[in-house]
């Protein structure tokens, strides 16, 4: 059933624009997309592959906001996961805070794309019946009012290119409700003007050809395998994430996530084996990361740009690690 409607989706003439399309083409990702955007599902905190360095720093940047509201005293947490995909994210988070002995855990997750539902629905099977822990997974779509009550969250997540994926135009509205829900912070990631190509469902060899047209933000991409799909991406400035989320967020930090290593990673179809990243050359690329992810000159041809945002009015709880790009030229 599941399945006649993905190639009903994927088959239709397309309006790239349209929210349904976003979901159709990561319906008809399916499972493949857990696999790509982070490896082994079943092995949380592993982080390799394509992904690792921007995996592991956002990773270690939420579980620092989760230990200090534990550390805090606070008992209880709520986190919205809004374009959760599979949901990886929030079972990380939910593990943790499991793990740091949180009495009560509430974890929502959204997508339009009711494919990757399913698989974080399944994939939180045995997170979900813990007590304390209410894990929920629906299908919703970010430019609709979110269903819960101002002031409720503690971390609202937004990460990897959701935002991308929306009407520029509707990014006004989808952060007032963003910051009316949220009391703690907000994280968002979305794919930075100068980064590095992407197809978003799969890894980048799955496509024959790909143009995004900037004057329009629509993307079309040729798949290896015959189909065509069309989906809305748009390539975010530093400058507009800051004008959409500033006026209802402290800019805590706002940076280059993954300037250096996805650009410096061997290719196997290319590049001898003796070229294969050591453990030294990793470091070293981490050392290049935290010097130039705040500088103006990096931050835009990063992969990702990362905004961490402050409700502006709510108490400093879950800490605050300052990076903002210089505007002058001078290096970090
Ligand atoms: C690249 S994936 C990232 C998924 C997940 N956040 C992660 O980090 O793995 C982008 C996700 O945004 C979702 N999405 C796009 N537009 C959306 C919208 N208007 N409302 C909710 N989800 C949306 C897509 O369906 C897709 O699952």
């Amino acid at each position: 059933m599941h399945t006649q409607r993905q190639h009903h989706h994927a088959r239709r003439t397309v309006d790239p624009r349209r929210a349904e399309s976003i979901a159709a083409a990561y319906d008809l990702a399916g499972d493949n997309y857990i696999a790509y955007a982070d490896g082994d599902s079943t092995r949380l905190f592993s982080f390799e592959g394509l992904h690792a360095y921007a995996d592991r720093r956002l990773w270690s940047l939420l579980d620092a906001k989760l230990c200090r509201l534990r550390q805090s005293g606070a008992r209880s947490v709520t986190i919205l996961d809004a374009g959760c995909g599979p949901g990886t994210w929030l079972r990380r988070l939910v593990t943790r805070a499991v793990e740091l002995r949180f009495a009560t855990i509430n974890a929502r997750g959204f997508d339009v794309a009711e494919a990757q539902i399913e698989t974080a629905r399944r994939m939180a099977g045995n997170l979900a019946p813990l007590p304390g822990v209410s894990l929920k997974f629906d299908v919703a779509d970010l430019t609709s009012p979110l269903r819960e009550a101002t002031g409720s969250v503690d971390l609202t997540l937004c990460l990897y290119s959701v935002l991308s994926h929306l009407p520029i135009a509707s990014l006004p509205n989808v952060a007032s409700e963003i910051a009316r829900v949220t009391r703690g912070r907000f994280i968002t990631t979305v794919r930075a003007v100068g980064s590095t190509p992407t197809i978003f469902i799969d890894s980048i060899d799955k496509a024959r050809n790909f143009r995004l047209d900037h004057s329009q933000d629509r993307y079309h991409i040729e798949l290896r395998n015959g189909r065509s799909i069309a989906l809305r991406s748009h390539l975010f400035t530093a400058r507009e994430l800051r004008k959409a989320f500033g006026r209802h967020f402290e800019v805590e930090e706002l940076s280059g996530l993954d300037i250096f290593h996805s650009r410096f990673l061997p290719d196997r179809r290319w590049n001898p084996a003796s070229v294969l990243s050591d453990k030294q050359f990793l470091d070293l690329l981490a050392q290049l990361e935290e010097l130039y992810a705040g500088d103006a000159r990096f931050i835009e041809r990063a992969t990702h740009l990362l905004f961490v945002g402050r409700r502006r009015g709510s108490s400093a709880v879950l800490g605050a690690e300052r990076r903002l790009p210089k505007d002058d030229n001078s290096r970090r």
